[in-house]
């Protein structure tokens, strides 16, 4: 019997792993990788560019309705368009977004905004002819799939993830994120009941991509 068609959910606090985990699931399953985090950038430069605040919602809800999302697979990557343009990675990435992604990210006509923009990549994957769909963020496995084969909740003590952080060379608040991300009235950052939850401050990446792998290969045996 083929496998089944499998959707694994990734949530955790800012460096917590989340994204060198999703890569390895994806080159390992033949999974395509999905990284909600750069959605919410993408959006996040794109309100900048417009020179709108993260405290004017009504004008923000707006500008988002006027724009077409879109999805660029490279390799096993899907990378979204916003009105047909691709955000360089520099610009996703720059203090800047840095600074206003959580307060945008808090604004639920925004989060509607990429709910079924999210909840579609797994029809993309389908047709695209991968195994499964690799999705991290930060309500993955209690918002936009809850019905996910697997769900993992990362996290890892905030001294461990801003040295992370920044021997990547990057300038981020991630303690001022994750307070504003877990604080939110919409989608809280939160472990999802009956996920699994890995405290990752004491393995290396390798054991944390094992821990994970081990039950979704096991599935994939079975099958
Ligand atoms: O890479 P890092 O974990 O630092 O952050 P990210 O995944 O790129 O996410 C940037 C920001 O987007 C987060 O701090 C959240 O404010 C927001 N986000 C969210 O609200 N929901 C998601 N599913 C993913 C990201």
């Amino acid at each position: 019997m083929p496998s089944p068609f499998l959707i694994v959910a990734i949530d955790g606090g800012a460096a917590a792993g989340k994204s060198t985990t999703a890569r390895a699931l994806s080159a390992r399953f033949h999974f395509l990788h999905v990284d909600t985090g750069s959605h919410y950038r993408a959006l996040t430069a794109e309100m900048l560019r417009l020179g709108l605040r993260a405290t004017e919602a009504a004008e923000v809800e707006r500008a988002l309705a006027g724009l077409a999302l879109g999805t660029r697979v490279e390799g096993r990557r899907a990378h979204i368009e916003v009105s047909a343009r691709l955000v360089p990675e520099t610009e996703l990435r720059g203090p800047e977004v840095n600074a206003a992604v959580s307060h945008f990210a808090a604004i639920p006509a925004l989060r509607a905004k990429l709910l079924a923009y999210q909840r579609d990549q797994a029809r993309i994957a389908r047709e695209a002819g991968f195994a499964g769909l690799v999705m991290e963020g930060r309500d993955i496995g209690t918002v936009i799939f809850p019905d996910a084969d697997f769900r993992f909740f990362l996290h890892a003590d905030p001294e461990e993830r801003a040295r992370r952080r920044a021997a990547e060379g990057q300038q981020d608040s991630i303690q001022e994120r994750d307070r504003l991300d877990s604080s939110r009235k919409t989608a809280p950052l939160l472990c999802p009941p009956g996920a699994t939850d890995i405290d990752s401050t004491f393995l290396s990446l390798d054991e944390v991509v094992e821990r994970v792998s081990a039950p979704i290969a096991g599935r994939i045996d079975a099958a």
